[in-house]
C-alpha cells in the first residue's frame, strides 16, 4: 500500500507517515496533534470530524489520507487569522452556541464553507447546509443564530 509522507495543513507542510487508506482524522490528531477535529461516529454520519479539503467540507473520519495528500487541508485550528478568531468562532462564543462543545469544531468548519459559497444564507439555507452536522446537545437554534451573526459580521467587515 502506498504511503503518504507529507500533508499541507493550515498553510504549512508537515511530514507524516501513513498508509494511504488511513483516515485523515487519525493522521491529523495522532501525528500532527490537531485535536480540535473530533472523532464522533467514525462513520461519516455526524460531522464532528469535518475539515476543509481545497475549501470543501469533508468528513475526515471517512476520508483516506491518500485522497487529501497534495491538497490544502484546513482544520478548526487554521481558521483564526493573525491572532483573531474567525467571525464564526467569535459568533459561536457570543451566541453560546454549544453545551458540551463536541460538535462545535465540525459545525464551524462546515459553516465556514457555507458562508464562503453563500455569504448571506437564509435560515432555511443554513438548516439545509448544516443538516449533516449533528449536535447531541440540541443547541441548533443557537447554532443557526451564530451563523447568522457571523454572516452579518463578515458582511460589515467587507463594507
Ligand atoms: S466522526 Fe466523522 S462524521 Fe462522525
Ligand atoms: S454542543 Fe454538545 S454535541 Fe453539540
Amino acid at each position: 500500500m502506498a504511503k503518504v509522507t507529507e500533508l499541507q495543513v493550515n498553510g504549512a507542510r508537515y511530514p507524516v507517515e501513513a498508509d494511504e487508506a488511513t483516515p485523515l482524522l487519525v493522521v491529523l490528531r495522532d501525528q500532527l496533534g490537531l485535536t480540535g477535529t473530533k472523532y464522533g461516529c467514525g462513520e461519516g454520519q455526524c460531522g464532528a470530524c469535518t475539515v476543509l479539503v481545497d475549501g470543501n467540507p469533508r468528513r475526515s473520519c471517512s476520508t483516506p489520507v491518500g485522497k487529501a495528500a497534495g491538497r490544502a487541508i484546513t482544520t478548526i485550528e487554521g481558521l483564526a487569522r493573525n491572532g483573531r478568531l474567525h467571525p464564526l468562532q467569535q459568533a459561536f462564543l457570543d451566541a453560546a452556541a454549544f453545551q458540551c462543545g463536541y460538535c462545535t469544531s465540525g459545525m464551524i468548519v462546515s459553516a465556514s464553507a457555507l458562508l464562503r459559497a453563500n455569504p448571506r444564507p437564509s435560515e432555511e439555507e443554513i438548516r439545509r447546509f448544516m443538516n449533516g452536522n449533528i449536535c447531541r446537545c440540541g443547541t441548533y437554534p443557537r447554532i443557526i443564530e451564530a451563523i447568522e451573526r457571523a454572516a452579518e459580521a463578515m458582511a460589515k467587515e467587507k463594507s
